[in-house]
């Protein structure tokens, strides 16, 4: 049967690059993934207060749509040479309340994106240390800068380069062999 691997993306932008790059994965993960989008942009910011009592409604879908899953694939954009508040904020949520922690365990990879050379290295190595204290095994190699992606996409926003897709779904493969090792 296939990993259940839920995905989350980095970007509220309605034309996201790494949006457009998620999608395009899900199509590419042949059959040993399932990727199943986790929302993250209604979720209120995370203050220990609300979980005291009855923790928003959000959070608690989030968590239960997180802590069923096999493992987690991060997409996302750099935003000042880190990730954007918006996973960050996801991250804690999740963590949440103390004891509780979703993300415990959970192989995870990541997918950085960015219209610029660097392939969001920032926000892709700044991921990595909250998941290393999440204690979630998270896959080293292969690595996955998407760089330059404007001109990987289409206008439909399908990856157009059979290079990128070729390497993207080496990426998945190895991910679901990670998650075999790792769940
Ligand atoms: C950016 N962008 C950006 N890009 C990058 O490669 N490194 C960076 O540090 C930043 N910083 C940054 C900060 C903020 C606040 C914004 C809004 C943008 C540009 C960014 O990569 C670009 O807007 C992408 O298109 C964002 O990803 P999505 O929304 O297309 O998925």
């Amino acid at each position: 049967m296939a990993y259940d691997v839920a995905v989350l993306v980095g970007s509220l932008r309605k034309g996201s690059f790494s949006r457009a790059v998620a999608d395009n994965l899900a199509t590419l993960a042949a059959d040993k993934l399932t990727l199943r989008s986790v929302e993250i942009g209604e979720l209120p910011l995370y203050n220990p207060d609300l979980d005291d009592d009855t923790p928003p409604a959000a959070w608690t879908k989030f968590r239960g749509e997180v802590v069923g899953a096999d493992a987690v694939l991060f997409v996302t954009p750099e935003y000042n040479r880190s990730i954007p508040g918006l996973l960050k904020n996801a991250l804690d949520v999740g963590s949440r309340p103390y004891g509780k922690s979703v993300w415990k365990g959970k192989p995870a990879a990541i997918v950085s994106v960015s219209p610029g050379l660097l392939g969001a290295f920032g926000a892709n190595h700044h991921l990595r240390q909250p998941l290393v204290f999440l204690d979630m095994p998270v896959m080293q190699q292969p690595e996955a800068y998407v760089s330059k992606v404007g001109d990987l996409l289409d206008q439909d926003g399908k990856l157009a380069n059979a290079d990128t897709k070729s390497f993207l779904a080496g990426f998945l493969a190895a991910f679901a062999t990670w998650i075999g090792k790792h769940k």
